[in-house]
């Protein structure tokens, strides 16, 4: 199967080089297509699906690269959808400046999933201006910063080139809705109905500061907890939620927008995961990762991309293609009234049990 290098921007120097290690590992199996110009006429006939995607964006100090802008309208077009059906993608963004690298990488992981493309855990290289962000890496690797940056790039196109996992027999879904007026909650409930007896489903509340938020312990501490089971504060998290993720193979994260973010108690949750993760994070890369997000006006994509830098990006968990059904509901009861919402619920029912891949 062929790597297809996608390039975006300006490009630089560093970048060329940082590309070279991929060049030499995939050599005549890498296929390149140069700009937002040849990445659209890929994508309109049809050539990217299927296919093993690895973007390579350069964006400038300012952080505006037009095309990337390009490629997300072209993404993100209701009018064209599943542009990247049945393919796997992994993103490299090359700043010039010490911001704006996680924005790009986010938006485009979240556009190139909700069109199609599935994306494993950790699939973005970013590389700030000054490049400190390789300083663990390179220590790690007993190289610098630029050798950090290189072996990363390389190790990412090895992942994008693996065989994805795919099970979904046991689903944990963490949520922390009150069950009589929550719409997200209300939604999941209808998600699952539509699983039927497809999968076993574990779920279990998080409501009412039940998580402690993280404590932030030294590194080896929290590491010393994790390889433990446990973690400083205990309860709840340790005791049910740390063992249900680990027998998970799909996480669902059923969020109400709250501030254009997920609510405290989610956040709680995913904080006090550090522990777990660090002493399992192979494992978390096994697990597929979805999520309901109801707003009540709009900003469910920021919650989308809130999910996909904690879990996907720095938590390891893998991203299925379209991981979020995205919904608009305010008043208690009122997702019950959405046009067309049993049908998507049960669309995504079908994506999660594996069904259909993509759609
Ligand atoms: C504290 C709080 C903050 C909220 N912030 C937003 C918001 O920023 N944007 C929005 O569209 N809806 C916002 N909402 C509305 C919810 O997203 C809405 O009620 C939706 O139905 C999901 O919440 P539910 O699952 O608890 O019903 C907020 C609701 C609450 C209680």
């Amino acid at each position: 199967m062929e790597l297809c290098l996608v390039k975006l921007g300006a490009g630089s120097e560093r970048l060329a080089l940082a590309l070279g290690g991929v060049q030499e590992a995939y050599g005549e199996r890498l296929q390149e297509i140069c700009g937002a110009k040849a990445f659209s006429a890929a994508a309109e006939s049809g050539k990217l699906r299927g296919k093993r995607l690895l973007f390579a964006v350069h964006i400038p100090a300012a952080g505006v690269e037009a095309e990337l802008y390009e490629a997300l309208g072209l993404l993100q077009d209701p009018q064209r959808p599943h542009t990247l059906a049945g393919s796997v993608g992994g993103v490299i963004i090359d700043g010039e400046s010490e911001l704006y690298t996680k924005d790009a990488g986010r938006r485009l992981i979240f556009a190139a999933n909700m069109a199609g493309c599935r994306f494993p855990g950790k699939p973005l290289v970013e590389a700030t201006g000054s490049l400190r962000n390789f300083k663990v890496l390179a220590r790690l690797w007993q190289t610098d910063l630029a050798g950090a940056y290189r072996q990363s790039c390389r190790l990412l196109a090895d992942k994008i080139m693996a065989k994805p996992q795919r099970s979904a027999e046991h689903i944990l879904v963490i949520h922390a809705g009150n069950r009589a007026t929550s719409n997200s909650l209300a939604l999941w409930h209808k998600v699952a109905a539509a699983l039927g007896g497809r999968a076993e489903i574990e779920e279990i509340s998080v409501r009412n500061g039940q998580i402690w938020d993280c404590r932030g312990c030294k590194y080896e501490e929290c590491k010393h907890f994790g390889e433990q089971g446990n973690c400083f504060y205990g309860g709840v998290m340790t005791e049910k939620v740390y063992p249900a993720i680990l027998r998970a193979d799909v996480l669902v994260l059923v969020c109400p927008n709250y501030n254009d973010s997920v609510s405290a108690n989610i956040m709680a949750f995913i904080n006090r995961l550090t522990a777990v993760f660090r002493a399992h994070d192979v494992s978390f890369s096994q697990k597929q990762l979805y999520a309901v997000i109801v707003s009540g006006y709009s900003g469910g994509d920021l919650v989308a991309q809130q999910i996909i830098g904690a879990l996907n990006i720095n938590k390891n968990f893998a991203l299925p293609p379209s991981f979020a059904l995205l919904e608009t509901a305010n008043d208690p009861g009122e997702i019950e009234a959405a046009a067309g919402i049993d049908a998507r619920a049960a669309q995504f029912a079908a994506q999660i049990a594996g069904a259909q891949d993509c759609r």
